[in-house]
């Protein structure tokens, strides 16, 4: 860093104000490092099977279980916000043992993305999740071997199937998100041979076994029962994550991902300094629930929490964030 002159003179006035380039909002907006821009941000959304209203998930105030018609209205609703991206989640009716309504073509997320597609063409990037752990009995991401934990190399046979299916239905990236070893080389071989090379892959290549994904579980009616720590990362690790990026880079990944966000801020500026890709932080639902829950005690001021929070992971070096805020603050943003 630069060194300054130093204040020989004992007792005299600062020779300097770094609080001059703070005094006004013009001054500050000048000086700022990094914007976000609505570009930036991604909308994740639930649609859920059968559903005739829309229905509020209890943990997470303001978000909802939309119907397949208020599903398009929000997407809808995101373009026109400047949304950069969606991310949907479909709540099937009906569960098995093995995930099966996550690659049905007629699926509820397929079905999602078919219509979500047809509303907003390519005015934004439509990101499917791909996952068994809405449409499993057992809760789990992946198909269970006879020992009841999760089997990594029959789960990578569905993995690609669901990949498949949401591309046919018009997903312009997919997303998986399950943490199995080799995940990412498999969708992406499936992905090519079934003709769809353009598909791109958002690897959630840093994924912790994380407290805060609590309200998700509610928004999505998982039936997991126990934890995920046998497949998502632990916590308490920095370096396992450069490891993950770099195998599912090497396997052909497009984009990474750091989850959650903001406790993991220092695992997105060393993937941003390390990899050529862009890198995207999940503010996940826990991260939602909390601000949310404070803001409605009156204990933060709600808006300048929000975007003080996405300011944040882009600083640390997140160019895309994942936010269940993206569609109201994409307006909110400083300009
Ligand atoms: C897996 C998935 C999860 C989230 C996104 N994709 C849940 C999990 O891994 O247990 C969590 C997102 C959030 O908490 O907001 N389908």
């Amino acid at each position: 860093p630069t060194s300054y002159a130093s204040d020989s003179n004992a007792g005299a006035f600062p020779l300097h104000r770094p609080r001059r380039l703070r005094r006004t909002p013009a001054l500050r907006r000048l000086a700022a490092e990094t914007t976000v821009r609505p570009s930036n941000l991604v909308q994740p959304l639930f649609v859920r099977e059968g559903l005739t209203e829309p229905r509020p998930i209890a943990s997470m105030p303001g978000v909802l279980q939309h119907t397949r018609d208020t599903l398009r209205k929000a997407a809808a609703e995101a373009v026109a916000a400047g949304v950069g991206g969606l991310m949907i989640f479909g709540i099937p009716l009906v569960k098995d043992g093995t995930g099966s309504g996550a690659s049905d073509p007629e699926g509820i997320l397929q079905v999602a993305l078919r219509d979500v597609v047809a509303e907003v063409g390519e005015q934004t990037v439509v990101i499917g999740d791909i996952n068994l752990d809405e449409y499993t009995t057992h809760g789990h991401v992946g198909v269970l071997g006879p020992d009841g934990d999760v089997d990594n190399d029959a789960s990578l046979q569905r993995f690609a199937e669901v990949a498949v299916a949401q591309a046919d239905a018009g997903a312009h990236v997919v997303a998986p998100s399950g943490m199995m070893d080799g995940q990412v080389r498999h969708i992406r071989a499936a992905l090519d041979r079934a003709g769809h090379q353009q598909v791109a892959i958002l690897g959630y290549s840093a994924k912790y076994a994380s407290s805060f994904y609590g309200p998700f579980r509610d928004a999505v009616e998982s039936s997991l029962t126990g934890d995920r720590k046998s497949y998502q990362q632990n916590p308490a690790n920095l370096r396992e994550s450069l490891r993950e990026v770099a195998l599912d880079l090497t396997e052909g990944a497009d984009m990474v991902m750091v989850k959650p966000a903001s406790y993991y801020l220092d695992i997105v500026r060393l993937l941003a300094d390390a990899v050529d890709v862009p890198v995207s932080a999940y503010q996940v639902s826990g991260e939602y629930a909390m601000v949310e829950a404070a803001a409605k005690q009156g204990w933060i001021d709600r808006d300048s929490a929000v975007v003080e929070s996405l300011t944040c992971l882009y600083r640390a070096g997140a160019t895309v964030l994942i936010t269940y805020w993206a569609t109201e603050f994409a307006a909110k943003l400083p300009r």
